[in-house]
């Protein structure tokens, strides 16, 4: 049984697989052929932050996948009032197919994983977002970029570090930029770049936007104030000056480059207005895609499970 926790736990190979299935359900489902590859199926979805993208996109996935989504907010369940993560494993587990988690500290998905008889989903840590960066990736994918060269700018926060193991995974040219006191997890770079060793992924890091940018064909960026974080809104407003995406920072970009946006964004802060609504037919395709891609990543884990894991 395998969990989808964070994209280094995945060989590339079974990363494009997740891709080439998402794509060919997404395909079925515009055809309105809706098969049901987890008739009958549950997915748990535990909440501990908010979300409107992450809960939306499995609910209505998980559906016309043939099965059925179980929305289980930390506010509604014995989890909030303490009941300790792998109990609450040991019993939803039981219960349900599948289990889609967001929640604080990575160590508590590990934990739930660990206690689960079922394959866990990362619906996003304060460290990794994972399913958001493979609906990235097969957002870019349809735009027609084939070499993408991205360019993240902002805070290097769980979305820059999905896209580090991404690009170490697949290969593709990341450039990060963050201010220095906003800088990536180091363990997380240290073990991006050994992997990107394999791959051959190029893989950079500034302080400068501009540098980032230069030539890219996919730039993009994340809110400067994570979900959490909220008590540190001042002074991180203040660290990210200069760091938003507008039109002149978007003028060093190859010409046809496109913009995405995991969303919620916040204009004015990581993103102008003019950048955004510039590039809304891409970044509200990738917000579609969490649909199609998770898909994907739900059908695959289905298919890659012990058989005797229900027992
Ligand atoms: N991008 C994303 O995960 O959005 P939500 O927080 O709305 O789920
Ligand atoms: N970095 C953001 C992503 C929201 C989808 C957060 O963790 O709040």
């Amino acid at each position: 049984m395998r969990h989808f926790l964070t994209i280094k736990d995945f060989t590339k190979d079974e990363l494009l697989e997740m891709i080439t299935l998402a794509q060919k359900i997404k395909l079925q489902m515009k055809k309105k052929e809706f098969v049901p590859y987890l008739e009958r199926q549950t997915l748990g979805m535990i909440f501990e932050k908010s979300s409107t993208r992450t809960r939306v996109s499995f609910e209505t996935g998980i559906y016309q996948l043939g099965g059925v989504g179980l929305f289980l907010s930390s506010n509604d369940i014995q989890l909030g009032r303490g009941e300790p993560m792998k109990d609450t494993a040991r019993v939803i587990s039981r219960m349900v197919d599948m289990v889609m988690i967001r929640t604080f500290e990575h160590l508590k998905i590990e934990e739930f994983a660990n206690f689960s008889k079922v394959p866990v989903i990362n619906g996003l840590t304060d460290s990794f977002h994972p399913v958001q960066i493979m609906t990235d990736y097969l957002t870019i994918l349809e735009c027609g970029i084939e070499n993408p060269i991205v360019a993240y700018v902002g805070d290097g926060n769980n979305i820059t570090h999905s896209w580090l193991m991404l690009s170490a995974k697949l290969g593709f040219e990341l450039r990060v930029a963050t201010p220095k006191e906003y800088a990536c997890n180091s363990a997380v770079v240290e073990e991006a770049l050994e992997i990107a060793k394999v791959s051959g992924a190029k893989i950079s890091f500034t302080t400068s936007p501009q540098e980032a940018v230069e030539g890219a064909n996919v730039v993009t960026t994340d809110t400067w104030v994570s979900m959490g974080q909220e008590d540190e809104k001042e002074e991180r407003i203040k660290a990210f000056k200069g760091y938003i995406v507008d039109n002149e920072l978007m003028g060093k970009a190859q010409k046809n480059a496109i913009f995405l946006h995991c969303l919620p964004a916040y204009r004015g802060y990581e993103v102008s207005e003019e950048v955004f609504e510039n590039h809304a037919n891409e970044i509200f395709q990738e917000a579609e895609n969490r649909l199609h891609a998770q898909k994907g990543i739900m059908v695959w884990l289905d298919n890659h499970r012990d058989e005797d894991m229900n027992e």
